[in-house]
């Protein structure tokens, strides 16, 4: 292994003036993170703990093996798209360790507008539920929740990936083996009665916990019964009369007590396929990332600079160095495990997007984990590189990328746009988990090439119709297209759409990603069937 070397001159004036405005960045993701952590309005987070629960972030840290990590993922979801609605989509999802084994939780938060559904809430369960099933994590759901935010039923009801499909994923899980267990610590109506009633075991909290199809108030309206909630959906009702849930708890804590004993029980731990080097951090400060990220987005990162502060020992077995140099490929260590590392050093070539192909192919055989860190305006453009075939070289690059089956994250560091976005492990492309800096940002093309793109075709338009434009004329019809490219591309509006798992900051990009390393070693091996590459 080589050890890379660094050329950074942490004393210029230009590195203190990026790292002050990246730690800017980064408190500003701090503050964002500390207001989901606080969950709803102080009055319902009150009223939630006078009825004698525990608040979901407590109950989750309950759940867990004291003092290990919470890989929270999508802890941004639905950011600033529903009034009143703190980020998270009034749900948490993340991966943690309960009796030493990694397991998906889903938590809902009853103190954001009861704990209910709302399109990004589906949307966040049901991507909780895919990482789970794909690394056969078993999964726990805590639920309190009203079920459907009735006013979102469009984002909610009738399609693939809305609330439906969380039952079916649960089915689709249990057959192939995915343990469930769902614990009822609140309220279980409608379509949310069927998520406990579709776990392996379930556990309920009496005098708290209460499920059913239809409440005292529907039940009364639709048959004219009256009808408490003990009897038509309590605790001891179903644990000892219907024989929907198992375990009767006496409170919150007993129920997650409860709860870890079922994981206890569970069977035999997944051991990880490879044995990872003990860990090491890198020869230079991670924090100097900060520095290296130039605060203007025009000016591109040298990311050899950054791949040399995510390796352990910043040790890297580069592949082929001297072809395709607008991409780096080789092989690191992330806390001890192997990965097979592709970082953006320019716009894509013909020889890079090949060597892309080659390397990829050469870590599904080697079954290497790939690490994509995207920073790229795209694939290049003209003639030259037309007739040298770069259609079908980016076919051949995208064609790997796509088939491999090996475990694969997308890290979007910078500006990650077009054709390029997508080659680097785009989320089309079903990354295991994809992660953006607050610096990352991804479009179709960058704000002023699109206000340049569009501004050209009004302007041939005008010309059609023998009309003409003044410089101001074009400024005020490109500002609203750059503006509204702006606004698009940031790594939060793609947090709050749930297009990446998390906005993460670089200093804590090993701990992810080797904790992700960790859990997709433990999965069996799948077989890459590569697609058909265009020669
Ligand atoms: N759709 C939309 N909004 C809902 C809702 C739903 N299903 N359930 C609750 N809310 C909103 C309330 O309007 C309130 O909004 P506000 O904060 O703007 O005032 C907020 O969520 C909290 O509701 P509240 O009733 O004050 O909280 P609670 O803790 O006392 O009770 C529930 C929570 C979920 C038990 C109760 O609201 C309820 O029974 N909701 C209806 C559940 C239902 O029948 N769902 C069927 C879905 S198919």
């Amino acid at each position: 292994m080589t050890k890379m070397k660094s050329l950074l001159d942490a004393g210029s004036e230009e590195f203190r003036a990026n790292d002050a405005f990246y730690r800017a960045k980064v408190a500003e993701l701090q503050s964002l993170r500390r207001l989901q952590r606080v969950g709803g309005p102080e009055s319902a987070r009150k009223r939630h703990v006078d009825k004698g629960k525990l608040l979901p972030r407590e109950r989750v840290e309950r759940l867990l093996d004291p003092g290990t990590p919470f890989l929270e993922l999508a802890e941004l979801a639905g950011l600033n798209k529903y009034e009143g609605v703190p980020p998270g989509a009034s749900i948490i999802t993340g991966i943690g360790l309960i009796e030493g084994r990694y397991c998906m939780i889903i938590a809902n938060d009853a103190t954001v507008k009861g704990g209910t559904y709302f399109g990004m809430t589906c949307k966040k369960h049901v991507r909780a539920q895919r990482i789970a099933w794909a690394n056969r994590l078993p999964v726990i759901t805590l639920v309190d929740s009203g079920g459907a935010f009735l006013p979102d039923q469009e984002n909610i009801f009738p399609d693939e990936g809305q609330f439906g499909s969380i039952f079916y994923q649960q089915i689709g899980m249990s057959g192939e083996g995915v343990p469930q267990i769902a614990v009822v610590m609140g309220p279980c109506t409608a379509g949310g009665a069927y998520i406990p009633a579709l776990c392996d075991e379930a556990v309920i909290v009496r005098g708290q916990g209460f499920m059913y199809l239809g409440g005292p108030e529907l039940t009364f309206a639709a048959t004219g019964e009256r009808v408490d909630n003990e009897t038509l959906g309590g605790g001891k009702m179903h644990c000892s009369v219907s024989g929907v849930t198992d375990h009767l708890a006496e409170n919150d804590a007993h129920a997650l007590a409860i709860t870890r004993n079922i994981v206890k029980h569970l069977g035999e731990k997944p051991q990880p396929r490879k044995t990872p080097l003990a860990p090491q951090p890198p020869a230079y400060p991670v924090e100097e990332i900060y520095g290296i990220v130039s605060r203007d987005a025009k000016v591109p990162t040298d990311n050899r600079e950054i791949v040399a502060r995510l390796l352990d020992g910043s040790e890297f077995h580069e592949f082929k160095p001297l072809y395709g140099d607008t991409l780096m490929t080789g092989w690191g260590r992330i806390h001890g495990h192997e990965v097979g590392v592709l970082a953006n050093t320019g716009v894509l070539f013909v020889e890079s997007a090949l060597k892309a192909a080659h390397f990829i192919s050469l870590c599904v055989q080697r079954d290497i984990p790939l690490v994509f860190l995207a920073d790229v305006s795209g694939f290049m453009v003209g003639r030259d590189v037309e007739q040298a075939g770069i259609a079908k070289a980016g076919a051949k690059m995208i064609t790997a990328m796509s088939s491999a089956k090996v475990p694969k994250f997308t890290v979007i560091t910078g500006g990650s746009y077009g054709a390029g976005y997508l080659a680097m492990l785009g989320r089309p492309f079903r990354p295991d988990a994809t992660f953006a800096w607050p610096t990352g940002r991804a479009a179709i093309m960058g704000p002023e090439q699109v206000a340049s793109v569009l501004a050209q075709v009004r302007a041939q338009i005008n010309e059609r119709e023998g009309k003409s434009w003044t410089r101001e004329e074009e400024e005020a019809f490109k500002a609203p297209i750059r503006k509204e490219y702006e606004d698009f591309q940031g790594a939060y509006n793609f947090a709050s759409n749930l297009w990446i798992d998390s906005v993460i900051e670089p200093c804590e990009t090993r701990d992810v990603l080797a904790m992700m390393l960790d859990i997709t070693s433990r999965r069996p091996k799948v077989e890459t069937h590569f697609g058909v590459f265009r020669m």
